[in-house]
């Protein structure tokens, strides 16, 4: 608390991200599943960027608009470039959108158990927010969306459950809600859930993000973006435009390029972190664990005998990071990211022996 803070900044409650503890030479190597990191590096072409860059690009500020990269984004997902945006992370992109739609006199409506960014957003920008509940099996309760609201956000697959919506709810959450934005935050839709990206010529009122932080092993270079029709896309870009010109820069512009290039790399490593998963999940279930269905790159698992903040302890002193909340509902569970293959196997032989 300081006196110099607004009344503003003194109550925000700020998003709390997973540890970063960074791997020092020397020191224990800590494997690291605890914040949906792609445990694989990115694209070869990732490489050959940073090899060949010229530096003399960075004495200038980066293109306003990204134009290469939302030209190359706009073919990717068969749209046009007026209907893409990019920015700093999806983190960024999404605090755009809720400053540019969500602000309403009805209460915009996400799920009680989601992404712990979206409650921050609505401390900061001043939005009026109502949760509406998972049901017993942690699935969306479509009924609770069907009032008047300001908006609807859904993360699908959903975080921290990994469960992933049908389409055709979607579709109906669209034509049930035309006077409102409904944005479907997809980080992790490549792992194995259906991209609602395809009904954007249908509904005017769907705003779809996604990040290269997850599918595309790069959460180190900060991009994420937008896809809508351009109504909502021009409203981002007023945000935008407002608050800071360029927040793609030179050299993650280029390597984002590089790895939207190189589909078959892209989709190697989404088949083996989906094989990972679905092996991880069955050798967890034969520890005992309930294992949620996951269409993303982690499981949500709880333990009927060893509660999920012991486990989490131990696992951490064992040098393997997961993640434990401390929230209503989901504080006996963990969500633990697919790791590589023998990241997978260290965390079973721990487990093991911590369960014994
Ligand atoms: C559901 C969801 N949306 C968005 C993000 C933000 O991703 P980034 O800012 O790295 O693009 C995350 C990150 O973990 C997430 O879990």
């Amino acid at each position: 608390m300081s006196k110099y803070w607004s009344k503003l900044v003194s109550e925000l409650k700020p998003y709390i991200p997973g540890e970063q503890p960074g791997n020092k030479p020397g020191e224990q190597q800590v494997i690291k599943l605890n914040t949906n990191e792609n445990p694989y590096p990115p694209s070869p072409a990732v490489a050959e960027v940073l090899r060949h860059f010229d530096i003399d690009q960075l004495r200038q500020y980066p293109d306003p608009e990204s134009r290469d990269l939302i030209a190359a984004l706009a073919a990717y997902y068969h749209l046009d470039a007026n209907q893409v945006f990019v920015g700093n992370g999806s983190d960024e992109v999404l605090a755009h959108a809720f400053q540019a739609f969500f602000k309403q006199d009805d209460a915009l409506l996400f799920a009680d158990i989601s992404y712990s960014f979206y409650p921050v957003y609505c401390g900061l920008y001043q939005i009026d927010y109502r949760q509406v509940a998972l049901d017993q099996a942690f699935q969306i309760d479509f009924d609770g969306y069907r009032n008047a609201n300001g908006g609807i956000i859904l993360a699908n697959p959903n975080a921290p459950t990994g469960i992933a919506l049908e389409l055709a709810a979607i579709r109906q959450l669209l034509a049930d809600n035309p006077e409102s934005v409904v944005l479907i935050d997809e980080a992790y839709v490549d792992f194995g859930a259906d991209s609602a990206c395809q009904l954007i010529p249908e509904f005017p009122n769907l705003l779809v993000v996604q990040t290269f932080s997850k599918s595309r092993n790069l959460a180190g270079i900060r991009l994420g973006f937008a896809l809508g029709q351009s109504e909502l896309i021009e409203g981002l870009q007023r945000v935008k435009n407002s608050f800071n010109s360029y927040p793609v820069d030179s050299l993650t512009n280029a390597i984002g390029l590089a790895a939207l290039a190189d589909e078959s790399y892209f989709q190697q490593c989404c088949q083996r972190i989906i094989a990972s998963r679905e092996s991880l999940g069955r050798e967890l279930e034969s520890l005992g664990f309930e294992v949620y269905p996951s269409s993303s790159n982690f499981v949500f698992v709880s333990h009927p005998e060893k509660a999920a903040e012991t486990l989490y302890l131990e696992l951490k002193s064992a040098g393997i990071l997961v993640r434990y909340f401390n929230q209503a509902r989901i504080d006996n569970c963990l969500r633990i990211t697919i790791g590589s293959e023998g990241e997978c196997d260290a965390l079973l032989a721990a487990l093991k022996k911590i369960l014994r």
